[in-house]
């Protein structure tokens, strides 16, 4: 399913306003059933759709919302079948009517373009009053479906707990321990626990991995390397996701993605015998195209798209590595796989990862292990997650 959403406005719109709407578009033509299809999207202003109401309903003055359905068969050059058609909202007439209905802009928007998908989807309110009843019912019932589903939307947490084994690792204890780590991080409301089992041991070691196999309650995702040691060690123990990373002895941590593409026949065997075993694997690789159709290529289930390029840079350089993140996210998606995103990640550059549409998870480290040294690992946890769900 694609949506296209373009903007034809003088008038300046935040980004995040227009994923957002992207956002409800995606979920409406789910909702309605029409996600195997494509509609396009298109923001104008009011002298716009007037000249297009003109144009085409012999009507004068501006409108909210057109809708101009492709005819069932007929196929224009440039089109492909799949296409319902278009759907035009003057952002000028949306805003003066959320005011007079005292509505968040957001919600007038999530109307006007219910409205218009229920017009390409062949309902129609001009055809008789009990139409008109019947149009306005379905309106109100996804506005009510929709309200309830938002939280769901926003990307899940999962907490990487391999620094809590660093401290460990320091005095070669027993404390703090990664096991209790995990149970905290959970109660704060994390969704996911991640650790990197590494060849050379230096944090996770192979007790913590037994134990949190067996008291992880949300999801247990193992991060390694592609080695013979550690792949049977995962067969063994069936965590409920392995992400493959690259690995390398000297590293302070994860430095850069798979090289997917380069290196496809070794990591496809790899995939294959943990997905055989019913392990869905993820490939942790940079936002690039080439490694994101190498990875479908090769079956794997999930992509972490790597953000430490983009939590490292400054300025417009960090725009620049946030829509290639944003662009890599959509083009994964679109292939059917499922995205998760991180690195370097913390509470000051999340948010804008966070708000990516596509992505479905969030794995942070160091930044929430950090914090809680100042204020507790579970508010850590409860803080990343507010920022979060604020950027949904
Ligand atoms: N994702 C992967 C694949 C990683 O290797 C790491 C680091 O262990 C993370 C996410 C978490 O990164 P950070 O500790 O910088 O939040």
């Amino acid at each position: 399913m694609s949506v296209f959403f373009s903007l034809r406005h003088r008038r300046k719109t935040a980004q995040s306003a227009v994923r957002r709407w992207r956002h409800q578009a995606v979920w409406l033509m789910q909702t309605l059933a029409a996600a195997g299809r494509e509609v396009s999207v298109v923001l104008v202003d009011d002298a716009e759709i007037a000249a297009l109401n003109a144009a085409y309903r012999h009507k004068s003055g501006p409108t909210n919302v057109l809708s101009f359905a492709t005819l069932d068969g007929e196929v224009f050059p440039g089109q492909t079948p799949d296409e319902l058609g278009e759907i035009i909202i003057s952002l000028d007439t949306a805003r003066r009517e959320a005011v007079a209905l005292r509505q968040r802009l957001d919600t007038r928007m999530f109307w006007l373009l219910a409205h218009g998908l229920l017009h390409l989807l062949g309902w129609d309110h001009e055809t008789s009053e009990a139409d008109a009843a019947r149009m306005r019912a379905k309106e109100l019932e996804l506005i009510a479906e929709f309200a309830k589903t938002r939280r769901i939307y926003m990307p899940k947490l999962a907490i990487n707990v391999d620094h809590i084994a660093t401290i460990r690792q320091a005095r070669g204890g027993q404390e703090p321990d990664p096991v209790t780590a995990a149970a905290l991080c959970e109660l704060a409301g994390a969704m996911g626990i991640v650790i990197h089992l590494r060849e050379d041991r230096r944090h996770i070691q192979d007790r913590d991995l037994h134990l949190l196999r067996q008291t992880v309650k949300t999801k247990l995702n193992l991060e390694m390397g592609a080695a013979r040691e550690i792949i049977a060690i995962a067969l063994e123990v069936g965590p409920d996701m392995v992400t493959l990373v690259p690995e390398k002895r000297l590293e302070l941590t994860t430095e850069g993605g798979l090289d997917v593409a380069g290196d496809k026949m070794k990591l496809a065997a790899v995939v294959a015998q943990l997905q055989g075993e019913g392990i869905p694997v993820s490939l942790f690789i940079d936002p690039e195209e080439e490694q994101i159709e190498a990875a479908r290529e090769i079956g794997a289930t999930f992509v972490e798209l790597h953000t430490g390029k983009y939590a490292d840079a400054k300025g417009t350089e960090r725009l620049f590595q946030l829509a290639k993140i944003e662009t890599a996210a959509t083009l994964a998606s679109h292939l059917g796989l499922l995205v998760n995103a991180g690195h370097g990640l913390d509470y000051r550059n999340t948010a804008a990862i966070a708000a990516i549409d596509a992505i479905e998870e969030l794995s942070i480290g160091h930044a929430v292990i950090s914090r809680a040294a100042y204020v507790g690992l579970e508010n850590a946890v409860r803080e990343m997650l507010t920022m979060i769900e604020k950027a949904g």
